[in-house]
């Protein structure tokens, strides 16, 4: 079951955490992987360490932001690997992203979050999915967040309005392309363990009902499940995938 023998996927974000969790998953499942990140020395080291596993890799470094450098990676990634049967929107945390109450924001530190976490999602789609139309096959999914549903006071806004813009953007992108293959899905992360500071985590860890933030191994297998010809018939879904906080 699950496996990917075959097939070629594109994981933006991937040069760490949970994108690269995701990509070597996905590798380990027998798929060719490009690892984007805009940092070209991140996308490099994730795919040598998932060649060095035995898996087929390669690293494209581009903004996921800029449909032109979008368009010309996908290019290049399907020139070297093969036609992209999966997408994972995985980009989505602007470097040096702060926090802040709405009321003190600038607007220009919108833009950022909607250009990456709106926007990108549809670059990225834009650019595969008329050729997984085409070739009758395709799975897109997208990482987003509880931030994109649910309404929290930590100084989040324009990131949850970026992130719930991909929410609805890939429900209605869901629905243009059932009849062509092509499952689109979204999945809701709650707190994931990427701090520094452990003592950061282990706060946030009290929040989650089961006790701990999760690793980027609890969150590959759901999307290696998604990704698999296996999910034919799950479409157009927002996964909560968060260690059981219940969300509207
Ligand atoms: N960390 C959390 O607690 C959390 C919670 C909910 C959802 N998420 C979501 O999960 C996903 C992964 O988060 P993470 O914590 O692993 O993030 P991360 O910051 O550890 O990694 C994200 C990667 O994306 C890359 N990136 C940023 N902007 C980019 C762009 N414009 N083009 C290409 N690459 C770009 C970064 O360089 C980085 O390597 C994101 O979509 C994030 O919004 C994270």
């Amino acid at each position: 079951m699950f496996d990917l023998t075959g097939r070629t996927a594109l994981v933006t974000g991937a040069g760490q955490g949970v994108g690269r969790g995701i990509a070597e998953s996905l590798a380990s499942q027998g798929a060719k992987v490009a690892i984007n990140d805009l940092f070209e020395e991140r996308a490099a080291d994730a795919a040598d360490a998932i060649k060095s596993a035995g898996g087929v890799a390669m690293a494209a470094a581009f903004d996921v932001s800029d449909y032109g450098a979008v368009t010309a990676g996908v290019t290049a990634i399907e020139a070297e690997l093969g036609d992209l049967d999966i997408l994972v929107n995985n980009a989505g945390v602007p470097p040096g992203m702060g926090v802040g109450q709405f009321r003190e924001t600038k607007p220009e530190e919108w833009r950022k979050q909607i250009d990456l976490n709106t926007y990108g999602v549809m670059n990225c789609s834009h650019a595969v999915v008329n050729g997984m139309c085409d070739r009758g096959y395709g799975r897109i999914v997208t990482i987003s967040s509880g931030a994109g549903t649910t309404g929290i006071p930590l100084g989040v806004s324009a990131y949850g309005a970026g992130k719930g813009g991909g929410i609805a953007f890939m429900r209605h992108l869901a629905m243009e392309v059932a009849r062509n293959g092509v499952t689109a899905n979204t999945v809701a992360l709650g707190m994931i363990d990427n701090h520094t500071d452990p003592s950061v985590t282990a706060h946030m860890a009290k929040t989650v009902p089961v006790g701990f933030c999760a690793q980027p191994e609890h969150i590959a297998p759901c999307v290696v499940y998604l990704v698999s010809e296996e999910a034919k018939w799950m479409t157009g879904q927002t996964l909560q995938l968060n260690g059981g906080n219940v969300t509207t």
